[in-house]
């Protein structure tokens, strides 16, 4: 039976250390949030995003704009807000409508300012080891490891999806910590081939019941990444079968519960990293993950 991996206490406990750091700062770290239309998920997130800035103290700033909004509007705002030194984290809660183009919004951010780390030259240095912040997901992946004393270093490490957003950023920052990483995705041939080897399995690919017992090892650490909604009952479930897995791993995370307050405290963490560069307090390769 796994040990369940308490994303929730974990998460409340960093965002309390995040509090009383910034509370020692010069100024307040400043968050401005975007987002575009009216998807349920998404205004959730940006939500959420609000409460936890009033939760550490930060400065935060919103903005809810139409689904019409043309990308010049979106471009100018980002434009005031990478000016803004009250502004330390500029993030666009993604996906955007089909209409706009993310990458082009995601470049105009300002690569100081880019809280998510999806710019292109934080992506850059993500490869090359030398980032002040890495994506949220992935940090607080790597954060719960840590606090749970489970080691990357020589392990197996297989990902399963490759999202610009989770897949690609974790991979690099499991290779970062010396894991040996396997990608997989729609075109991997054997997944439970793959899945079996995996010391640290980490799945997001919004499959529910993707993954079942006989594809994870005895003794794996199971990291389930996945938010999918039940259109029948409104419950979120993972893309792991929780309840005949953990007879087999050694760990688990649950959904909810699990990565998701994770991702919500690495963003705060984030926002404070960049802060702190921005204040000068820090230099740029001193907080590295
Ligand atoms: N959409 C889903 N996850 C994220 C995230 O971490 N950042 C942004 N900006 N959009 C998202």
């Amino acid at each position: 039976m796994a040990v369940i991996l308490d994303g929730k206490s974990l998460a409340a406990a960093i965002r309390n250390e995040i509090r009383e750091e910034a509370a020692c700062l010069p100024r307040k770290p400043g968050l401005a949030a975007i987002m575009v239309g009216d998807d349920p998920a998404s205004r959730l997130y940006v939500n959420n995003k609000e409460k936890d800035c009033a939760a550490c103290g930060f400065y935060s700033r919103r903005f809810d704009l139409p689904g019409s909004v043309s990308e010049e509007e979106l471009l100018g705002i980002i434009g005031k807000l990478n000016a803004n030194a009250a502004v330390d984290g500029v993030l666009v809660q993604l996906p955007l409508p089909a209409s706009i183009s993310e990458r082009r919004i995601v470049e105009a951010i300002a690569p100081e300012k880019d809280v998510d780390a999806f710019h292109p030259l934080s992506v850059g240095r993500m490869v090359y080891g030398k980032a002040p912040v890495w994506p949220c997901t992935p940090s607080g992946i790597a954060a719960m490891l840590d606090a749970y004393q489970i080691p990357i270093d020589g392990k197996i490490c297989v990902m399963v999806g490759r999202s610009d957003i989770v897949g690609k950023p974790m991979g690099l920052l499991l290779l970062r910590r010396n894991g040996t990483v396997i990608y997989c995705h729609r075109h991997t041939r054997d997944l439970a081939a793959m899945t079996r080897q995996a010391d640290i399995l980490i799945v997001a690919a919004g499959h529910p019941g993707l993954i079942t017992p006989d594809m994870v090892k005895t003794g794996a650490a199971v990291i389930d990444v996945a938010m999918n909604r039940d259109p029948a009952t409104g419950a979120f479930t993972g893309d792991v079968c929780f309840d005949s897995v953990k007879e087999k791993a050694s760990y688990i995370t649950p959904v909810p519960g699990g990565v998701g307050p994770m991702t919500r405290a690495m963003l705060m963490r984030n926002v404070l990293t960049l802060a702190k560069l921005h204040m000068g307090l820090a230099e740029p390769g001193d907080i590295e993950y």
